[in-house]
């Protein structure tokens, strides 16, 4: 035994109770596959194990409903800040719900017990004396009377020279701002110069408090290499007193006197959800009822661990313990299990330009492949690097491994068993030395499968469940009962009761990763209330127990569907890309003497050809009324030469002419342009004589 998983067992032994949470995530939007991939799904898988495995543990989550995010979102819509989390509040839930992902309670930010419980923290932390009261100069928008949070105010870069930088963040060059470091700030409300203004706030001094967070943080060795990655660039630069209060209307309101106009910071409000939710999930849920919340956030021997995408590190591994620290009475996280970012389709998901994969949309598309998807996320989950969602792989790993390999070894399982034995679990004869190794090995990996999810290796984790199947699969090949069946129904009985103690197995190993199926499952096999500590044993199911054949697990994704998904991505890529074009700027004036020297007028096409080896060029044989002339034209692009003869257009008849590609082109055809610059025909709205002039 290595010291590692030595000083690991002891470590897990101390433990009695496990409290998880999940990010509350900003009700400003529906959620989509990077948020289960990063946070919500390897949360989940988490806590099933350890349920599973009878351990004490409870799950807690909601949405944070506080905080610019969501005011920005109110002013973007034209409503106001609670009609914004109402809305994405219940549509965030139940894409959750539809997903499985079991919290023990999904709460909200904007419930007044919550702003009770962290004002109160606040008021603790106050008494104590544990904030710097301070008064700086902020930047203030005169003409909307209110000061500016960072978000609201947008100026250049002082790092790229990015125009459009925001007062916290600079996205184009990826530099942390502060709003006075950008040249040339404007407020994003006013388009104005907001100018500095006095203002009193209440500041949490993490410079004092650095050695003892160095002290927590470096306490743990074991955690993933990004997280104690951006831990130790936060403490190498220096902790900064950070401000937990903030001249903003929406959120939860400073309780102290002479504070109108102020509230808590975001940060400081959102992560006390963990426990605001805690005490009302014992407080309402029947389950939990008559029972105490305290030990779940203040017993040693608890462990407590957050679930986060990687934005959210230092606020989870340096602020709020440094907030928890402050107050005393709690314990510290265990662990901070944050992810990488998921990417869709080789580009960065991004909310404002449609480029993602909404839950409650997969849904629709695909409704009832739930765990298809949770498969696939897992599969690419960004554990310790930014990872790639394509609707290939997801094909694929559905494809292959899920139909290809359990699926296949579930449907021959109760078919074959159907089929021969009555749909009753076979009796066996005596074991082949192949069985007894089988089962050793089956025996084997959910330890393995347990050790990679205490470890928060989650792809690993699957992947070994995945070993089960495939496990069960070669044994099928090895032994050929199909064959077997024919001369030796014993020994074929034999096979049988050992794969179906294999699909038991399985189906117990698979419930954290695609609980759908696996309750399925569990149903047909007869398991009920399965634990994880049956799980590899050879003696699962008993013979002559009666077996539900499930049906087909996994249907095959066919070609046409993820090509459907990969268009309707483009086209989101192609709106997106004309809503953000900017269109030219006004041009001077002209005279009107100026304007009637052109001589515009109606003409008819009578032939049109492609200019030979150019790709943008048709040659246009028109009849403008007083002549009959040929015109080169930049619109191949857009118009096949036989769709357009007899079209009526406008020309600028009078231009001087001009050799293009040894043609001689005598005018220029009018177009208006698209904002992704083709090119469309300006044609009368009912014909016309040709020659008819244009004024
Ligand atoms: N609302 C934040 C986000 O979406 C996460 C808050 S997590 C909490 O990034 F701990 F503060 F609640
Ligand atoms: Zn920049």
């Amino acid at each position: 035994m290595s010291t590692f998983v030595f000083f690991f067992k002891i470590h897990m032994e101390q433990v009695s109770r496990y409290t998880v949470t999940a990010a509350l995530i900003y009700a400003n939007g529906p959620i989509h596959i990077g948020h289960l991939a990063g946070c919500y799904l390897p949360a989940d898988i988490y806590v099933r194990y350890l349920r599973a495995s009878g351990k004490d543990v409870i799950f807690v989550s909601g949405t944070d409903e506080h905080g610019v995010p969501i005011t920005i979102k109110a002013k973007k819509e034209g409503i106001q800040p609670q009609q914004v989390v109402d809305k994405y509040y219940t549509q965030i839930k139940s894409s959750f719900e539809e997903f499985g992902i079991s919290f023990d309670i999904y709460s909200r930010t904007s419930k007044p017990a919550h702003h009770k419980v962290s004002q109160d923290f606040f008021l603790k932390l106050h008494e104590k004396g544990d904030f710097v009261e301070e008064v700086t100069e902020q930047y203030f928008d005169e003409k909307a009377g209110q000061f500016l949070a960072d978000r609201y105010i947008m100026g250049t870069c002082p790092h790229c020279g990015n125009e459009n930088a925001y007062g916290d963040q600079c996205e184009k060059c990826g530099s942390t701002l502060s709003p006075m470091e950008l040249i040339q700030p404007r407020s994003t409300l006013s388009g104005e110069k907001p100018v500095l203004k006095k203002t009193k706030n209440w500041y949490l001094p993490l410079d004092r408090m650095q050695p003892s967070i160095e002290k927590f943080v470096t306490s743990h060795p074991e955690w993933k290499v990004n997280v104690a990655g951006q831990c130790q660039s936060w403490l190498k630069q220096g902790l900064q007193p950070r401000a937990m209060t903030r001249d903003l209307e929406w959120g939860v309101q400073v309780p102290l006197r002479d504070t109108e106009g102020k509230v808590l910071y975001v940060w400081f409000d959102a992560p006390i959800g963990y426990i605001t939710f805690t005490q009302e999930l014992f407080e309402q849920h029947e389950a939990f009822k008559g029972k105490s919340w305290e030990p779940y956030w203040k017993a040693s021997d608890t462990k407590l661990v957050h679930f986060i995408g990687k934005d959210n590190i230092v606020f989870h591994c340096i602020i709020f313990p440094a907030m928890l620290m402050a107050e005393g009475s709690y314990i510290l996280p265990d662990n901070v299990p944050a992810n990488e970012f998921m990417n869709l389709e080789g580009d960065k998901i991004s909310t404002s330009r449609n480029w993602a994969v909404w839950l409650h949309e997969y849904l629709q598309e695909f409704p009832g492949k739930q765990d298809m998807l949770r498969y696939a996320l897992c599969a690419n989950a960004p554990e310790t690097r930014d990872n790639d969602f394509t609707w290939k792989d997801f094909q694929a790993r559905n494809n292959n491994e899920l139909a290809a390999s359990f699926g296949n070894f579930m449907n021959r399982v109760f078919t074959l068993i159907d089929k021969n034995f009555d749909s009753k679990v076979p009796v066996v004869s005596s074991f082949t030395d192949l069985d007894k190794e089988v089962l050793q090995k089956l025996s084997n990996l959910p330890a393995r499968i347990a050790a990679s999810i205490e470890q928060y290796r989650f792809r690993e984790a699957q992947s070994l469940m995945i070993e089960v199947a495939k496990l069960g699969d070669k044994y099928f090949a090895d032994t050929e009962p199909w064959k077997v069946l024919k001369t030796d129904r014993d020994r074929a009985a034999t096979i049988l009761h050992v794969a179906a103690q294999i699909a038991a197995t399985l189906s117990i190993v698979a419930e954290p990763f695609i609980p759908f199926t696996a309750s399925k499952l569990h149903q047909a096999l007869g398991l009920q209330n399965p634990v994880w500590a049956w799980a590899g044993k050879s003696d699962l199911l008993t013979p002559g127990s009666l077996l539900k054949n499930p049906g087909i697990l996994f249907e095959k994704i066919e070609d046409a569907v993820i090509d459907a998904q990969v268009q309707k991505l483009m086209d989101a890529k192609k709106a997106n890309e004309l809503a953000s074009a900017t269109l030219e700027p006004a041009k001077d004036p002209v005279s009107y003497e100026d304007f009637v020297k052109m001589d515009i007028r109606v003409a008819t096409i009578q032939a049109a050809e492609k200019v030979a080896k150019t790709k943008k060029l048709l040659k246009l044989t028109l009849d403008t009324g007083i002549d009959q002339r040929t015109v080169v034209s930049g619109i191949a692009e857009y118009y096949e030469p036989e769709q357009i003869i007899g079209r009526q257009v406008c020309l600028l008849a009078n231009l001087a002419p001009r050799e293009i590609k040894g043609i001689m082109s005598q005018g220029m055809i009018l177009m208006a342009q698209e904002k992704d610059g083709s090119l469309r025909f300006i044609q009368p709205e009912t014909l016309v004589s040709p020659g008819g002039t244009i004024s």
